[in-house]
């Protein structure tokens, strides 16, 4: 039997990061240029129950038997003997590849997740929904994160456009236009898990001036939604840079984003902002295609220690 794969890709958030976690609304989309990859393949030569796990960009190579519990490589695997109701699971290997950054705003943690769930479903020959996909890597998910909003295991696993509010049902973005987006990594890193316990950590010391902070990028994520469906969002550049402004005040940008975010705008960019839940991480600068890739050269001789350019475009 050949190996078995499962993939998915990375996700920017356009709109409404750290807000959706207190119920308001956000944008995400998928950026299928990178990618996470997991392949399953039979080993017979094992006892039943033994699974081989290599991971070289987080350095594992080991039987799943020795990951803690806690690992979410084993919870996958203990969250898919529950649902799938398995005595234990057959032989196998299973490597993991992904060329989405780590801890860079990019929905890595997610997408391994839903990569390593497709692979193993498909390996068993279990049919299986995004929303399937969804919802378990939403357990998933809490580990990396703490308290999610369940914004990225949703964008990944459906890869589409969606505009999100938690625990409602997203709503699928219709592209009115083409968008090009450069995203340019300022090569800090930081965990999403400690940024948002930051941003609570504030909000219940100042709960009136973030909730006021949140309303505001509620709007703002309106306002983006219906400028990415109309066929000119003329105005949605000058969205992605209040936005920035907010989530400065709310306290998740850092000296190399802003530096980034200004070099992208003095540079030919509608509109930039960081991406994700900063403290580092990745910034987006929404540009015309012709110009993404010297936008892209300017931010790197600027700091940004990779780029990537994507376009989103309506594809049904
Ligand atoms: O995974 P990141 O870094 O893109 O962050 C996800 C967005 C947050 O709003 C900061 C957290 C969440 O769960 O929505």
């Amino acid at each position: 039997m050949p190996a078995v794969i499962g993939t998915a890709p990375g996700k920017i958030i356009l709109a409404g990061e750290h807000a959706v976690v207190y119920g308001r609304h956000a944008i995400a989309v998928p950026v299928s240029k990178v990618q996470a990859k997991a392949s399953v393949y039979p080993r017979p030569d094992l006892k039943p129950g033994v699974i081989r796990i290599t991971a070289p960009n987080i350095q594992i190579d080991c039987n799943l038997s020795e990951l803690s519990e806690e690992h979410p490589i084993s919870k996958v695997f203990s969250l898919t003997k529950e649902y799938l109701n398995l005595n234990h699971f057959p032989a196998m290997s299973l490597q993991i590849r992904s060329s989405i950054p780590i801890a860079a705003g990019m929905g890595s943690g997610a997408a391994v997740s839903i990569a390593i769930l497709k692979a193993l479903f498909t390996f068993l020959g279990k049919p299986f929904s995004p929303e399937e996909m969804s919802c378990l890597s939403f357990e998933i998910e809490k580990i990396y994160h703490g308290n999610p909003s369940g914004i990225d295991n949703t964008v990944i696993a459906h890869n589409r456009p969606i505009f999100y509010k938690r625990n409602e049902p997203f709503q699928l973005l219709r592209v009115g236009s083409p968008l090009t987006f450069v995203i340019a990594d300022c090569g800090v890193k930081s965990t999403t898990r400690d940024m948002v316990e930051y941003v609570r950590h504030h909000w219940s010391e100042s709960p009136s001036k973030y909730e006021a902070l949140f309303d505001q990028m509620d709007w703002l994520a309106a306002q983006a939604k219906n400028a990415i469906e109309s066929e000119k969002p003329d105005n949605l550049g000058n969205l992605l840079i209040q936005n920035h402004q907010l989530l400065q005040q709310i306290g998740v940008s850092c000296p190399e984003l802003d530096h980034l975010v200004n070099t992208a705008l003095q540079h030919g960019a509608e509109g930039a902002k960081l991406c994700g839940a900063g403290g580092g991480g990745n910034i987006i600068a929404l540009v015309n295609q012709s110009a993404a890739q010297l936008l892209a050269q300017t931010l790197q001789h600027s700091g940004a220690v990779s780029t990537i350019i994507t376009t989103i475009q309506q594809n049904d």
